[in-house]
């Protein structure tokens, strides 16, 4: 894995393979104009440029207009240096425009460019980056940017095209910057971790396997560690989490994992995640076309757990429990089938109208189960609706639950790039769920409104005034299309670093 060390050294002298600088579009008139600047001026220089382009006499800018560089979003510029730094490669990386008064770019924008730089440095040994200079807010945005940029999964390959870079320095001029960054590095491999279970083929990745692989992570972590199998699921009543398992060859299981919070935890929060390790859509099953997605269908379950295992290492002072329900979701003769009405966990029945609602079953005996802990929040993520994606599209979350709360997270997400956006949770859907024989039916009879439904569904388990959030993650957890930014193909990770803030903010704010 790519290393990470802070210097506060020129980068001009530094002897290292290559150095990173940001670009931004030149100004137009009226800098905010909304397009990307001026295509025919020179680039502008990120803050952290200024040692390098002295080197070069100031001319920089203008040499890499030479070369094409305009300075945005994803751009990546490579020159050689031909000893004007001791480095032998200049790599010049879009920021995209600034949208801020200030002109200077956002967090996120360093984020991404570092992503970028990190994929552009692809087979390098040690590279410089002054993307992080100064302050360290950019220290952060660019540790977590490169790490995740340079993620790759290649479990499954014989071979690497080119190895991820080797060792980055973050050039800054705050000697406080490295405690920083080493938060920053377990934040970005919790992210990675997420990554490497979604990215994970559910033939290898199936309910005890992934049960066994997540016991082991919260072990290493010093978590408390309990796995419920199939039979401890049958003698607990969890018939959410037994129903929809019950068409799979492998049986279904409950992961609890819990961070203590150390010696005077200031409030204890409930995580659970949706763990359907693949999901056909069962008898009500899904067409063939980009039916391979849903090996993603456990999304949520793996930022729950790779987040548990981050307070941890962080030594939060917030008491953490993670309560995973994990199922196949396959067509057989076994399976659960529509009309069948399960008993859940704590007693509630459903009617099943269509199998392929699966999430919000085994979501429902989970959310049950974590409740009766009485935590003081509860955030219950999962990849749960198509309707997520129709709504707000690949990049962009759907954030439910109670008013206040809900908001907060959704906010905290936004902050540290995973975009989020607040859903209602209207009252009047509610008796779209009735069902002829059960307590409530798992689908409503429309499409309308199909985030929302699921989220009321869910809402009937969480009791009367907790604090609450769902976040539907079906869009932003997993990117078909080419990589941008740290964005890479596969598992994102999201919402590792959204549920890494609430727990940092609860940590402050209780
Ligand atoms: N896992 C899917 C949701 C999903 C769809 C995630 C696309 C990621 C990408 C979920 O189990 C599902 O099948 N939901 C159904 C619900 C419907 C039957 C009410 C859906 O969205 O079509
Ligand atoms: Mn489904
Ligand atoms: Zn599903």
């Amino acid at each position: 894995m790519t290393e990470l060390h802070t210097r506060t050294g020129s980068a001009a002298t530094a002897d290292v393979d290559a150095v990173v600088i940001g670009t931004l579009p030149a100004r137009t008139n009226g800098a905010n104009g909304g397009d990307d600047g001026d295509r025919t001026a020179p680039p502008r220089l990120a803050a952290g440029a200024a040692a390098v382009d002295a080197a070069f006499d100031g001319d920089v800018a203008t040499l890499l207009a030479v070369a094409g560089a305009t300075g945005r979003a994803d751009e990546v510029v490579k020159v050689p240096t031909r000893g004007t730094l001791a480095a032998p490669l200049l790599v010049a990386v879009g920021l995209g425009k600034a949208n801020g008064d200030d002109g200077e770019p956002s967090t996120e924008q360093l984020r991404r460019a570092s992503g970028t730089a990190a994929r552009a440095l692809a087979g390098t040994g040690h590279a410089v980056t002054t993307l992080s200079w100064p302050g360290t807010d950019a220290a952060v945005a660019t540790a977590e940017g490169t790490l995740l940029g340079a993620y790759t999964f290649t479990a499954y390959k014989k071979s690497e095209d080119r190895a991820p870079v080797g060792r980055v320095d973050l050039a800054t001029d705050d000697p406080g910057a490295e405690q920083a960054v080493r938060r920053a590095a377990a934040v970005a491999q919790a992210v990675r971790t997420a990554r490497d279970l979604v990215n994970t083929p559910p033939n290898d990745l199936y309910p005890a396997s992934f049960a066994e692989r997540a016991a082991a992570l919260g072990e290493a972590a010093g978590l408390e560690v309990e796995v419920l199998d199939d039979a401890a699921l049958a003698e607990g009543g969890y018939g959410g989490v037994l129903g929809v398992g019950s068409g799979s060859s492998r049986p279904p299981r409950l992961v609890r994992l819990r961070w203590s919070g150390g010696s005077a935890p200031r409030a204890a929060v409930a995580l659970v995640g949706k763990g359907i390790t693949f999901d056909t859509g069962g008898i009500s099953i899904k067409p063939a076309a980009n039916m391979d997605h849903m090996t993603s269908d456990m999304a949520g379950a793996a930022a729950v757990i790779a987040t548990t295992v981050l307070a941890a290492e962080l030594d939060l002072p917030v008491r953490v429990t993670a309560t995973v329900p994990m199922a196949e979701n396959m067509p057989s003769a076994t399976a659960y089938r529509p009309a069948d009405v399960l008993r859940m966990y704590g007693g509630k029945t459903v009617e099943v109208l269509n199998t392929d609602a699966e999430g919000r079953l085994i979501l429902a005996d989970a959310i049950v189960r974590a409740a009766e802990d009485e935590p003081d929040y509860l955030i219950e993520t999962s990849t749960l609706t198509g309707a997520q994606i129709v709504a707000l599209g690949t990049r962009t979350a759907g954030v439910m639950g109670s008013e206040v709360f809900r908001d907060r997270v959704a906010v905290l997400g936004r902050e540290v790039g995973e975009d989020a956006w607040t859903m209602p949770l209207p009252d009047h859907i509610r008796s779209e769920l009735d069902s002829r024989v059960a307590d409530l039916a798992n689908v409503t009879g429309s499409r309308n409104a199909g985030m929302l439904a699921a989220g009321v569904f869910l809402r009937e388990f969480v009791p009367n005034g907790l604090h609450w959030a769902h976040i539907d993650i079906a869009g932003p957890s997993f990117h078909t299309g080419g990589p941008y930014g740290y964005t890479t193909k596969g598992g994102t990770g999201v919402p590792v670093r959204t549920l890494a803030a609430v727990l940092a903010d609860i940590a402050e704010n209780g």
